[in-house]
C-alpha cells in the first residue's frame, strides 16, 4: 500500500482515551496507529492548533519519524496551564488525508494557580456513618452567551454537580479513591452547553464516601481523612462578547450557602436512604429563597495535593434488564442474571407520602430463595426511598454494589421487568482482549474474569465489590496483573494507583497489604508480606510489557527496588526468606487453597517460607529485566542474588529424591514457573512428574489457593505435560475452574467453593464471589488456548504458541496492542491446525514449536497450515 493512502488513526495522548479535559503534564505524549503499513522512512506531519481560551487560534505544524507512533515526545514547546490544542496528522507532506482531531486542554498544574478553597457544611455532623449528606450553591451572572466554561472540580468526599439542574458529566464517586493524605483527583468538565446568558446555578451534592464514611472490615474506620467533608470548584467562562469569569468556591464571599440534602444517609458498602420529602424543590434554579440556608465554612486542605487525573473516571458501562422477577414472603425478588458492579435504576411509582421502598442487593440466593446476606458481614447494600407521593426515576448517588440479585421489600403493586434495570459501572479503560473457542465452558470462564475485574476495576483495584472489604488489596492484583493486561488497556489506571503504593510504601517502609491504606483489626501493624509485597515489580512490569510505556517502568521502579532491597535484608544466609512478619498468621503463603479450614484460610499446606522465597525469586528477576530496560547498571546484581536464592531454595525444599518438602501442587509450580530449576533439568523433570501426579491422584482437581493457581498450567506446559493441564483445566468437579461455571457462576469466586455442591453458600468469611484472583487463568487462556502472548515491551514481539487439547477444536484470541490488532484464529482440522494470523505495523509474531523451533513473521496476515503434531 503506498504510504498515501495510509491514515493515522486512534490519536492518544498519555494514556487517556480519546479527546481528554484537564490532561495531567505540559509536555503530553502523543501516540497513534496506522490505517495500513508506513515506509520505513516515513515523515508524519503533526498540525498542533493552540486555542488559548479567548485568544486566536493559531497552527504550529512539525515534522516527525513515522515509526515514533508510541509515546512521541511533546514535540513544540510546552504547553501552558487551561492551554487546549488539537492534534491532527497526516502521513507525507502532499497528502491531504488528515486523521480525526484529537481535542484535549491541560488541567492546572500549578498549585499557585488555583483560585478556590475547599468549602462544606459548617458542622461536622457527629462520628456516626449515619448522617444526612449536605448540598451546596452557588448563583452569579454571565452578561452575553458563554462560548467557552470550564469547571475544575474534587471533593473531600464525594460531589455530584449540577449546571442549571443538568448533571455535570456522567462520572460517578467523583473523584474516586486515593491515599488524600498524598493526593487528590480533580476532573474537569466543559459546560458551556449549560450555561446561559444571565442567572445561572451551581449546584453539588456531597457524600462522606471514602473520605469520611465507614470504610474497611472489622467495623471499618470512620472519619478517617476528616470528619468534614467540602467541595473544590472552579469555573472559567468566556462569553461572546470576550468578558471573562471565575467563579471559585470560598467562605468569604458569601455567596456559596448550604444545607442538608435528601440523602439521609450514604455509604459505600452499607448503601443511601433517599428521603423525597427532603429534596428540596427549585434550589438548582435562579432566586431561589436560601434565607434558611447556612454560610459555607472553608474545609482546610492542602492544595499543593490536587492533581489531574491521569486514569479514566467511573462510567456507566450497559444495562443489565432483569432476566426473573418473583414474589416471596418480604417481597420481590429480581435477577439480573449478572453478578457485577452495578446500581438500579427504578421506576417508582404509587407510593404514598412516607412509605419506604428498600432495595437490599446480593450476589446469591440460598437454597430457600432468600437473599445471602451473611457473606457481606457488616457491608449490608440496602438502599431506602423514603417517598413523598411524588414518582420518579431513582438510582443512588454515592454508593455501588456487587450483585446480581434484588430484593425489593415495599413495592406497590406488581413489579414488572418494565420498571427497573441495573446500570453497570466501572473506572473506563479500553478492552483491548478477546477471546472465544468452541468450548463454551471456558468461553463462559474468560467472562466471568472480564466481570470479575470490571467489577474490581473501581478507582483502585479491589479485592471485591460488595462485602465490607473492597480494598485494593495489592497480593490480588500482583497475581492478577498479567491477565487484567490482557484484558483491557490498564495503564492509566494501574499506573494511577501505583503512586499511592509508591507514597505508601515510603511512609510505612514497605508495603501496606493494601493500598490507599487505613489502619484494620489485624492489619494495623505494616510488615511486610510476599505475593502482596510483590505487586511492587509484577503490577509495573506487566504494565510495561504491554503499553511499553517506559516513562511509566521508569516511575514505579524505584518502587520494585525498594520492594527487593528490602526484601534482601529479611533472607537468611542461603537466600530464603523465612524471617516471620509481625503478623500472628505470619506470611499468608497459598492463601485460601482449598484445603483451608473455612474461617482460617491463611493454614494452607504449602510451606510459607517456601512461597515468599519463590515470589521473591521471581521479583529479583523481574528486577534484573527492569534494569535492563531501563538501560541501569543492575541487571547483573539482581540476577545473582536470585541465583543465590534459587540455590538456598533447592536445597532447603527438595529432598534427595526430587520431591519437594511441601509436596503439593503450589510447591512445584512456582519452583517450576519461576525457573528455579531451570538450570537442573533432571530435576525439572521430576518436579513436573510429580505435579501431573499429585493432580492424577486428586481426580484433575485443583489443590493450588491464590499463590499457587496462575502457575499451575504453565508448569504442567513447561513441563511436557500439556494434556495433564487441560484435564485440570476443563475439569468440572469441586475443587476446580470449571465447578464453579458448572455451578452457575457469573463472575470468579473468592473460594473454588463459594457456593457448595448443595447448593448452599460456604459459612467461611471470606465467601466473595467477585475475587478476581482465581481468574488469573485466563492469561493462560490468551497465550496458550488462544496462543498470543506479548514478549517484547509494547508487544513489539510476540508469541504464537497455541497447545490445541481438550476438547476444544477451534479458538480466535486477539489483542489491541500498541501498533494495532493481533490475532491468532486456530482450527483443527483431523491432524491438521489452520491459522490465520494477523501481525500488526512493526511487530514480530514469532510461530513457536512445540520441539523449540521458531518462524518468525513480519506485520501482515497469513493463512498458514502445519501438521498438529507440531503444536502438541
Ligand atoms: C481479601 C483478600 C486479601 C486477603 C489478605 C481478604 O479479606 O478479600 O482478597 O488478599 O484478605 O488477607
Amino acid at each position: 500500500m503506498s504510504n498515501k493512502r495510509v491514515k493515522p488513526i486512534e490519536l492518544k495522548v498519555e494514556n487517556y482515551l480519546g479527546n481528554r479535559l484537564g490532561v495531567n503534564t505540559y509536555v503530553p505524549r502523543l501516540s497513534w496507529k496506522y490505517s495500513g503499513n508506513i515506509e520505513d522512512d516515513t515523515k508524519v506531519v503533526i498540525k498542533i492548533e493552540h486555542h488559548l481560551p479567548g485568544k486566536k487560534v493559531t497552527e504550529e505544524f512539525v515534522k516527525v519519524d513515522g515509526n515514533n507512533n508510541n509515546y512521541l515526545p511533546w514535540p513544540i514547546k510546552p504547553l501552558l496551564d487551561r492551554e487546549l490544542v488539537s492534534v491532527s496528522i497526516k502521513v507525507d507532506e502532499d497528502s491531504d488525508e488528515w486523521s480525526d482531531k484529537l481535542e484535549f486542554d491541560v488541567g492546572i498544574l500549578n498549585e499557585f494557580v488555583f483560585e478556590g478553597r475547599f468549602i462544606g457544611y459548617p458542622e461536622c455532623t457527629g462520628k456516626t456513618d449515619h448522617r444526612p449528606q449536605p448540598i451546596i450553591r452557588r448563583e452569579f451572572n454571565i452578561s452575553a452567551k458563554p462560548k467557552y466554561a470550564r469547571l475544575y472540580l474534587t471533593s473531600l468526599g464525594l460531589v455530584e454537580a449540577e449546571a442549571n439542574g443538568n448533571r455535570v458529566g456522567e462520572d460517578i464517586l467523583t473523584p474516586g479513591w486515593t491515599d488524600y493524605d498524598n493526593r487528590l483527583k480533580v476532573e474537569a468538565y466543559d459546560i458551556s452547553d449549560s450555561l446561559r446568558k444571565g442567572k445561572n446555578v451551581l449546584g453539588f451534592y456531597l457524600a462522606d464516601g471514602w473520605y469520611r464514611g465507614r470504610t474497611g472490615p472489622v467495623g471499618g474506620q470512620v472519619n478517617y481523612y476528616g470528619d468534614k467533608i467540602g467541595v473544590y470548584v472552579e469555573l472559567h467562562v468566556i462569553d461572546e462578547d470576550d468578558n471573562e469569569y471565575t467563579i471559585a468556591s470560598n467562605s468569604y464571599d458569601e455567596k456559596w450557602k448550604t444545607t442538608m440534602g435528601p440523602l439521609v444517609r450514604s455509604n459505600i458498602y452499607e448503601g443511601e436512604w433517599f428521603d423525597q420529602r427532603k429534596d428540596i424543590s427549585g434550589w438548582l434554579k435562579p432566586d431561589f429563597e436560601t434565607s434558611d440556608w447556612q454560610d459555607v465554612s472553608e474545609v482546610p486542605f492542602d492544595r499543593g495535593k490536587m492533581y489531574f487525573a491521569e486514569d479514566l473516571p467511573i462510567r456507566m458501562d450497559g444495562i443489565h434488564k432483569p432476566v426473573s422477577i418473583f414474589k416471596n414472603d418480604q417481597g420481590w425478588i429480581v435477577d439480573f442474571g449478572q453478578n457485577c458492579t452495578q446500581r438500579i435504576s427504578i421506576n417508582v411509582h404509587g407510593l404514598s407520602d412516607g412509605q419506604e421502598l428498600i432495595v437490599n442487593h446480593v450476589e446469591v440466593l440460598n437454597p430457600d430463595g432468600t437473599p445471602a446476606i451473611r457473606p457481606l458481614r457488616r457491608g449490608i447494600q440496602q438502599d431506602k426511598f423514603i417517598s413523598s407521593g411524588k414518582d420518579m426515576t431513582w438510582e443512588t448517588k454515592f454508593t455501588i454494589h456487587g450483585f446480581r440479585y434484588a430484593q425489593i421489600i415495599g413495592w406497590q403493586g406488581d413489579l414488572t421487568e418494565d420498571d427497573l434495570v441495573a446500570k453497570v459501572y466501572h473506572s473506563e479503560m479500553k478492552q483491548n482482549g478477546k477471546f472465544n473457542c468452541s468450548n463454551d465452558m471456558v468461553n463462559r470462564l474468560h467472562d466471568n474474569t472480564l466481570w470479575s475485574m470490571r467489577s474490581n476495576f473501581v478507582s483502585i483495584p479491589t479485592d471485591c465489590p460488595q462485602r465490607d472489604e473492597r480494598l485494593g488489596w495489592t497480593g490480588d492484583i500482583a497475581l492478577f496483573a498479567p491477565t487484567a493486561c490482557d484484558l483491557y488497556d490498564t495503564t492509566g489506571f494501574l499506573s494511577n494507583w501505583l503512586e499511592d503504593v509508591g507514597y505508601e510504601r515510603d511512609k510505612f517502609g514497605t508495603l501496606p497489604v493494601y493500598t490507599p491504606y487505613m489502619p484494620f483489626a489485624g492489619w494495623k501493624i505494616i510488615s511486610a508480606l510476599a505475593i502482596w509485597g510483590d505487586a511492587a515489580t509484577i503490577v509495573p512490569w506487566s504494565i510495561y510489557m504491554n503499553s511499553g510505556d517506559k516513562k511509566v517502568l521508569k516511575r514505579h521502579y524505584p518502587l520494585a527496588k525498594k520492594w527487593v532491597d528490602e526484601v534482601i535484608t529479611y533472607l537468611s544466609d542461603d537466600g530464603v526468606w523465612d524471617r516471620k512478619p509481625a503478623y500472628d498468621v505470619g506470611q499468608l503463603g497459598d492463601w485460601l487453597d482449598p484445603t483451608a479450614p473455612p474461617d482460617e484460610p491463611v493454614k494452607a499446606m504449602t510451606q510459607k517460607e517456601l512461597v515468599a522465597t519463590a515470589f521473591f525469586i521471581n521479583s529479583c528477576s523481574i528486577l534484573s529485566e527492569m534494569n535492563s530496560q531501563l538501560g541501569l547498571k543492575d541487571a547483573e546484581y539482581y540476577k545473582k542474588i536470585a541465583d543465590k536464592s534459587k540455590a538456598g531454595f533447592k536445597n532447603r525444599f527438595f529432598k534427595s529424591n526430587g520431591y519437594m518438602t511441601s509436596d503439593t501442587q503450589c510447591a512445584y509450580s512456582l519452583a517450576i514457573e519461576f525457573g528455579i530449576l531451570d538450570d537442573f533439568p533432571e530435576l525439572l523433570e521430576i518436579a513436573g512428574n510429580r505435579l501431573d501426579e499429585l493432580i492424577l491422584k486428586a481426580g484433575n482437581t485443583i489443590a493450588t489457593g491464590f499463590a499457587g493457581t496462575p502457575y499451575i498450567l504453565n508448569a504442567l506446559l513447561k513441563t511436557n505435560h500439556i494434556s495433564r493441564a487441560y484435564k485440570l483445566f476443563l475439569s468440572d468437579k469441586c475443587p476446580s475452574w470449571m465447578y464453579q461455571i458448572k455451578m452457575g457462576g457469573t463472575t470468579t469466586w473468592e473460594r473454588w467453593d463459594s457456593l457448595l455442591p448443595n447448593g448452599e453458600v460456604n459459612p467461611g468469611e471470606m465467601t466473595s464471589f467477585n475475587h478476581y484472583a482465581l481468574g488469573s487463568v485466563t492469561h493462560w487462556i490468551y497465550s496458550t488456548v488462544g496462543g498470543l502472548k506479548t514478549v517484547k515491551p509494547g508487544w513489539r514481539e510476540f508469541l504464537i504458541a497455541p497447545r490445541p487439547g481438550g476438547n476444544i477444536t477451534n479458538s480466535s484470541v486477539s489483542h489491541i496492542t500498541p501498533n494495532g490488532l493481533a490475532k491468532l484464529n486456530w482450527e483443527v482440522s483431523e491432524d491438521e491446525i489452520l491459522l490465520h494470523i494477523h501481525v500488526p505495523f512493526k511487530s514480530v509474531g514469532v510461530i513457536s514449536f512445540k520441539s523449540g523451533e521458531e518462524k518468525r513473521l513480519n506485520s501482515g496476515s497469513y493463512d498458514l497450515r502445519y501438521p498438529l503434531e507440531k503444536f502438541v
